[in-house]
């Protein structure tokens, strides 16, 4: 019998993510279905519920629901504890929630991009949802991570619950240079960027902007500077190869799958 599977967010429409587990269910030979649903603001855990009442084998969460992902999880893995917010929920009686984001930026950077991260000079612009999620995974791969915020107490308190994590604002980064800096903020749906200082790029530095689907103004701004630029798009493909994987225990190849839909 097919497995079910599905994407809650609100709104959801936009979603890609039907598209790439079909892919990756073609290319594996599972046999699962994977439908996108919105959820009433008001109605995540009832929608949670009726899936697991209908037998659906697990989901994946988006924006706004991932805290109250996390908190309807009865057991969580140590990404999402450290996240605080779950994107993949595994139902096998109980329920199972688990943070892929962080882990699919990584593989995006060092896999795709060819970017080894250890060493390196790092720095993560925003301390919101977006940063906790990819705070631990950068953590591990070794790199010299600095997390700069406009509101700098919240870089600050992202800080204190991540050891070796250097708290910022945008000012205070005048002088130094990073040889990868990532956009977790949300500034791009407004058409903004953070207020960065010039020179932050080292030579050949990569600039990544989790968005994907549009030209950030920080896209543009690390493309005049010479900077080589990446959106989000692998990333989201990460992310839902490593919750596949989760839920199917095999991986799918992601390179095929970020072409296609780059087309
Ligand atoms: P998410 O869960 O997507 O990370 P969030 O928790 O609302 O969303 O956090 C948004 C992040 O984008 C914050 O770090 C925010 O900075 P502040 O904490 O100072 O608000 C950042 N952000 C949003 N718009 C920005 C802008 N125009 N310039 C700089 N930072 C911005």
């Amino acid at each position: 019998m097919t497995d079910r599977y599905a994407v809650i967010g609100h709104p959801i429409s936009h979603s890609k993510s039907p598209e790439i587990h079909k892919l990756f269910a073609e290319q594996t030979g599972e046999d699962i279905s994977y439908v996108a649903i919105e959820a009433p603001l008001d109605g995540f855990r009832e929608t949670i519920e009726r899936l697991r009442r209908e037998g659906y084998k697990g989901c994946n969460v988006t924006v706004p629901f991932k805290f109250q992902a996390f908190e309807i999880s009865g057991q969580r893995s140590e990404r999402a504890k450290t996240a605080q917010a779950v994107n993949t929920l595994k139902f096998d009686g109980g329920i199972f929630g688990d943070n892929t984001d962080g882990a699919g930026l990584v593989r995006d950077i060092e896999k795709n991009l060819g970017v080894r991260l250890q060493g390196k000079r790092v720095l993560l612009m925003g301390a919101g949802g977006a940063s906790y999620g990819a705070a631990l995974p950068l953590l591990q791969t070794h790199c010299l991570l600095t997390v700069a915020n406009r509101t700098v107490e919240k870089a600050i308190r992202l800080a204190s619950a991540f050891d070796g994590v250097v708290p910022s604002n945008y000012a205070d980064l005048r002088g130094q240079q990073f040889d990868v800096i990532i956009n977790a903020t949300s500034s791009g749906l407004a058409d903004e960027m953070p207020d960065l200082p010039e020179a932050l790029f080292a030579e050949g530095a990569l600039a990544y902007d989790m968005m994907y689907g549009r030209e950030t103004p920080f896209m543009s701004f690390a493309r005049a500077s010479g900077a080589r630029v990446a959106d989000g798009l692998g990333m989201l493909v990460e992310q839902a190869a490593e919750a596949f994987f989760i839920w199917r225990g095999t991986r799918p190849d992601t390179l095929p799958v970020i072409e296609k839909l780059r087309k």
